[in-house]
């Protein structure tokens, strides 16, 4: 029997290592510690083996057993290793760079809107943000735009299903509509904090309009906010005047001319006439709205008009990005063109 059993383990050294596949070792693994294998045979045997020699065979045969279980579980690890391995396929080195991976870059509106922000924060404005879908109040009655103000036609305003109808906001059941301009947030502003205030607010706008080279239905715009005491036109005039400098040099001129919007008074146009600026250059370019804040929007954000005041100003991002690359046509920034996009990288 010791023979047999070193023969059996002599057989498994021989024979495990040389196993490839699943099969292959489930059949060895039969032929050795199976039911009918060599060493359970050998058990078998004991019974009828004389007394005296039973505790000594007993020993072997648990020794051959400890052996073969060894060889088999390092079998059994050779073949899921290899099994994962191939599952892996070929070795990569993760520190490589990729084969492909072509640069992306900011979109030219994107680069635009940081500039314009960049330098609002050099004259201490912090950014506020505000939703894109507002309610009436918010876009329209805060701003003193009187129910008939023609900015709330049906032909300019996006509005929702009448069955969205807001039950949260302060007037009640209104219509949500896509804001027409950045000046909503205005009102989030003054309602959320306490003067003195000076934010600046880049986002989305809708209008009920059709795309034509200057006009989209989705636009974006900056606001910018400076409630304090004592600001007057000429603070207007000098924060729109840095910052035209900023963006297209010192040579460039301004004007503020006269204009009406509900939400200031005075209010004007900010032109701009530079001679960098490809086919529109030396003529005077509109470039947003501004105005002081007029004490109706005060009172109507519990901001007391008689110590406070405040300028206000927004224009159309795609303006400014059109003025600073010479883009003759705003829809070139929605078309997602390869070939547009790369020149800004
Ligand atoms: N909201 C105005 C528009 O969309 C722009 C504006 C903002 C004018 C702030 C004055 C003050 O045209």
């Amino acid at each position: 029997m010791k023979a047999r059993l070193a023969e059996i383990l002599q057989q498994a050294a021989a024979e495990l290592p040389a196993v490839h596949s699943r099969p292959e070792f489930e059949a060895a693994k039969a032929r050795f510690v199976g039911p009918n294998g060599a060493l359970t045979a050998c058990m078998k045997q004991m019974a009828s083996v004389p007394k005296a020699d039973k505790p000594a065979l007993g020993k072997l045969i648990n020794d051959a057993k400890t052996a073969l279980a060894a060889l088999l579980d390092a079998a059994r690890e050779r073949l899921d290793a290899a099994e994962l391995a191939a599952a892996l396929g070929k070795p990569v080195d993760p520190t490589l760079p990729s084969p492909d991976t072509p640069n992306g870059s900011l979109h030219p509106l994107t680069q635009t809107r940081d500039l314009i922000t960049g330098t609002f924060k050099k004259l201490g404005f912090a950014i506020a943000d505000g939703p894109e879908l507002e309610s009436e109040w918010f876009c329209f009655d805060a701003l003193n735009m009187p129910d008939d103000h023609p900015a709330r036609d049906m032909q300019d305003t996006l509005f929702l299903p009448p069955d969205a109808r807001s039950s949260t906001t302060r007037r009640g059941n209104e219509a949500y509509v896509l804001r027409t301009h950045t000046s909503s947030v205005q009102i989030r502003v003054m309602l959320a904090r306490k003067p003195p205030i000076r934010i600046l607010s880049p986002g989305r706008a809708f209008r009920r309009d059709t795309t034509d080279a200057t006009h989209s239905a989705n636009f974006h715009q900056v606001e910018g906010l400076w409630v304090d005491r004592n600001v007057t036109v000429r603070d207007l005039k000098s924060i729109l005047d840095a910052f035209v400098r900023e963006l297209f040099g010192d040579s460039v001129r301004t004007r503020l001319r006269p204009s009406y919007f509900p939400f200031t008074e005075p209010s004007f146009e900010l032109d701009i006439k530079a001679a960098n600026m490809g086919r529109l250059s030396d003529r005077w370019i509109e470039l947003g709205g501004c105005g002081l804040v007029n004490p109706r929007v005060f009172e109507n954000v519990g901001i007391n008009p008689g110590e406070w005041t405040g300028l206000a100003f927004g224009m159309g991002l795609e303006r400014v990005a059109m003025l600073l690359h010479g883009i003759d046509d705003i829809r070139h920034f929605y078309a997602n063109d390869l070939r547009f996009l790369r020149q800004f990288a």
